[in-house]
């Protein structure tokens, strides 16, 4: 096969989207949304134009992939095309994708349809869709005037082009102004085929393709899993319960603070990304942990989780002793196990039962937490 390279340009500052991050550099499901989109074009080699500044935003998001090192673009889409490919011109490709980093639910039948055309000797290959809207122009007069819709098409990306053609095109024209790459090719007289495009192959870019991008992502996978954990009474006069601090007339024995029912969903949590267990992460034999506060165990699940691009949709748990009462202090364990978690407390349930005087829990000998956990991948 021919050397392709696929440019992903990153270096805008998303003002439309307003979001805290430009957003690109956002979450999408618990990914950042340039993570989802270079990870589309997995096997291929991607090289990625980010704006001045945006390095450590860049190596956050994009941490653990193999990638070179990102160019840094400029003011302009057409300026960030331009420097990542003289970037690749002293190692030239025949053949590059140049593709936004807003569009991450770009499929993998359009990367390989557009590829195609090039190989079958197109200068450049463009994906679009038609347009399905009835559309109206509103002319000077304020009229709204029908305009026929039958040949009318969306330009949407990866564009793929001759590499040597696209580079000569944006240095022949980089004083004209266009939106997408295929009108500069056309400027320089090249051969642009259409491939179908797909609906879905969304621009994100404003704040509300967000929550679109997030549902046409969907049919990810599901996973639930439970977590189980006991304590054994000690001296003491209080224990550590769901993060609070709970008064009680005995202490809970624990290589760390006893915590059961923080161990109990971070085993959930591990149990839905198939990590193994809350012992296996934190050895009871390693000195660092004794007298440990729990929520870092369950912090570093959720960060395994979120690494993952896993989200977790809700956890559950069942706090199972005679005493100490949980009721009391219900709403405060949850909102700590929603802080610790970063979810809306409406994401995270707390019951309590006792076990009628029947078992070790019955005998007020331990305390024994059993929870869910669910978690979108
Ligand atoms: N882009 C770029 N360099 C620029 C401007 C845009 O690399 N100077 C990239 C964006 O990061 C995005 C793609 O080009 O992946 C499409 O641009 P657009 O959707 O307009 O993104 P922004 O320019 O970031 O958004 P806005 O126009 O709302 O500020
Ligand atoms: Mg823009």
């Amino acid at each position: 096969m021919s050397r392709l390279a696929v440019l992903i340009v990153a270096a805008g500052k998303g003002e439309r989207a307003g979001t805290a991050l430009p957003k690109q550099y956002e979450k999408l499901a618990g990914r950042p949304i340039l993570r989802r989109t270079v990870e589309a074009f997995a096997g291929l080699p991607v090289h990625v134009v980010i704006g001045p500044g945006q390095g450590e935003l860049a190596a956050q998001a994009l941490a653990g992939l193999d990638l070179p090192a990102p160019v840094t673009g400029g003011a302009t889409r057409q300026q960030s095309v331009r420097l990542g490919l003289e970037a690749l011109a002293k190692d030239a490709p025949d053949f590059v994708l140049i593709h936004d980093a807003a569009r991450p639910l770009i499929s993998r039948k359009v990367i390989e349809d557009v590829i195609s055309a090039l190989e079958n000797g197109a200068d450049g290959a463009l994906p679009m869709v038609a347009v399905a809207d009835t559309l109206r122009r509103k002319d000077a007069d304020g009229h709204w005037t029908l305009v026929p819709r039958d040949a009318l098409y969306r330009a949407q990306t990866p564009q793929g082009f001759a590499f040597g053609k696209i580079l000569d095109a944006h240095r022949a024209h980089a004083d004209e102004e266009v939106t997408d790459d295929v009108a500069l090719a056309e400027l320089a007289g090249l051969k642009v085929e259409m491939v179908e495009g797909e609906e879905k192959n969304i621009k994100v870019t404003r704040k509300e393709d967000f929550a679109l991008a997030e549902k046409l992502l969907g049919g990810g996978d599901v996973r639930t899993a439970t977590g189980y954990d006991v304590h054994k009474f000690t001296d003491g006069d209080h224990i550590m319960l769901c993060g609070i601090k709970v008064a009680h007339d005995h202490g809970l024995e624990g290589h760390s603070d006893a915590d059961v029912g923080l161990h109990a969903i971070t085993d959930a949590l591990l149990g839905c990304i198939g990590e193994g267990d809350i012992g296996q992460h934190f050895p009871p034999t390693d000195e660092r942990w004794r007298g440990a506060a729990s929520w870092k165990f369950l912090d570093h699940a959720a960060s395994l989780v979120a690494a993952k691009g896993g989200l977790i949709s809700h956890v559950d748990v069942t706090i199972i002793c005679e005493r100490p009462k949980v009721g009391p202090h219900r709403d405060a364990m949850k909102a700590k196990i929603a802080e610790i978690l970063k979810l809306e407390p409406s994401r995270v349930s707390v019951k309590a039962t006792t076990t009628e005087g029947l078992g070790f829990t019955g005998r007020r000998e331990g305390i024994a937490a059993s929870a869910i956990a669910t978690v979108k991948l």
